[in-house]
């Protein structure tokens, strides 16, 4: 019996020509061109085409492409008034989950997994998922639904959505690059759960919501809502004490690390060394920040890292995408519970492209789980036990 292999790191469990992780290096890319490149010159829109046909659109495949994504923004029939029967107080990742899994239910052949139909349910959820979570956002806030308008882009139209008002450029812009940043990242674990569902050839809605349940766990996606969590006890515990915030950060990291409490937005099983997307986010993160008035949030983070930099650089720990991004996106207005949403609905591109993959070259995953437990146990009746 081989060795059990705990949390499977270093296991390739699948092939890929989507996106290309160096963790020693810092090296992501999508299809080969650098996750840098991409976030610099493409749009989420372009980006989701690269990731499904492995290359870049020409102008015409774009706008066909893009025509065909907006036709779909609008949600099924009788939707907004089920979001709107939910619990204001549910979490915004669980009523994610939940509307996507109930998207099936208005799919006529929802369990059809050829390449056509799959891509085709595929382009509905990642068109759609902006409008449930804008609608359920509205809802506990008391305000009436805005429909989807298909003349915006995705970015610009999510933000419409939620907030009745066409967000600016520079907005609309940063929104954007967090979508692309975040659209795939090699076999990760929400993506792995995508793929070992479909490989049982079940339905690309079930492996959407099984991919959606992973994201949420604090150690994969939910770790940005934990960043502004952490960022906002650091400025609570400045007010509590009358200090200045970037006083209190020291204290209060190393307090953490000597409770041998993890930092939320450091590590990552692949890269022992800065994350690329991070190293991008940083600086786009100090504009967004510096634009709306959030400068000390970026300040307060950026001497978190270099703290841990001191600390436990050493061990590779460095800042991974949901360190910035979380500041990017309190810049941009979001709130705090709609950060992993915003993963999701990035990652959703990446999920559907390696569900369409899997498809293509199925396997069923099983693996082995090395028993260590007792042999020839007797059954004990009920009254020795
Ligand atoms: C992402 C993560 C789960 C990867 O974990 P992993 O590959 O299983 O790494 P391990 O849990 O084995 O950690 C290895 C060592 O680094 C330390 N470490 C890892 N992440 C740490 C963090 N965020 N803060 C402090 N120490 C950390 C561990 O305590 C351990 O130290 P030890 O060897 O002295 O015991 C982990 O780094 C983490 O929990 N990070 C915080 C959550 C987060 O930001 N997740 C988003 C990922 S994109």
């Amino acid at each position: 019996m081989p060795l059990t292999v705990k949390g499977l790191e270093g296991i390739v469990a699948a092939e890929t020509n989507m996106s290309y992780i160096n963790g020693e290096k810092g090296i992501l890319e999508y299809v080969g061109i650098s996750i840098d490149d991409l976030a610099r010159n493409s749009t989420f829109e372009e980006t989701t085409y690269l990731l499904w046909n492995r290359k870049l659109p020409t102008k015409a495949e774009l706008q066909a492409f893009t025509t065909e994504f907006r036709a779909n923004y609008d949600l099924p029939a009788g939707m907004v008034e089920r979001i709107q029967s939910l619990p204001k107080t549910a979490q915004p990742m669980h009523v994610l989950r939940t509307m996507v899994s109930a998207l099936a239910m208005h799919d006529v052949d929802p369990n059809a997994n050829d390449p056509v139909s799959a891509r085709k349910k595929a382009l509905s959820v990642l068109a759609t998922t902006p409008a449930i979570i804008a609608c359920f956002d509205r809802y506990r806030r008391g305000l009436p639904f805005v429909a989807p308008r298909k003349d915006l882009t995705f970015a610009q139209n999510f933000l419409y959505m939620l907030n009745g008002q066409v967000p600016t450029e520079a907005v609309a812009r940063a929104f954007d690059i967090c979508m692309i940043l975040h659209a795939d990242h090699g076999l990760n674990n929400s993506t792995f759960t995508s793929r070992v569902i479909i490989s049982t050839l079940s339905d690309v809605y079930s492996a959407l919501t099984g991919a959606i349940g992973s994201l949420r766990g604090p150690l994969h996606g939910g770790a940005n809502e934990e960043v502004m969590e952490m960022l906002g006890e650091i400025e609570a515990l400045a007010k509590s004490q009358g200090k200045n915030a970037m006083d209190v950060v020291e204290p209060y990291i190393m307090g953490r690390l000597a409770k041998k409490e993890r930092i939320m937005g450091f590590g990552h099983r692949v890269y022992k060394t800065i994350d690329p997307r991070a190293t991008f986010l940083k600086t786009f993160a100090k504009q967004i920040a510096a634009d709306t008035g959030n400068l000390p949030l970026y300040e307060i983070s950026s001497k978190i890292e270099q703290i841990m930099a001191r600390e436990v650089g050493a061990k590779g720990i460095y800042p991974n995408v949901d360190f910035y991004s979380a500041t990017t996106y309190h810049s941009i207005g979001l709130k705090l519970d709609l950060f992993t949403p915003m993963f999701a609905m990035s990652r959703n591109a990446g999920w559907s492209g390696h569900i369409i993959e899997q498809l293509s070259d199925n396997r069923l995953f099983r693996p082995a789980a090395e028993y260590v437990g007792p042999h020839n146990s007797p059954y004990m009746a009920m009254d020795s036990r």
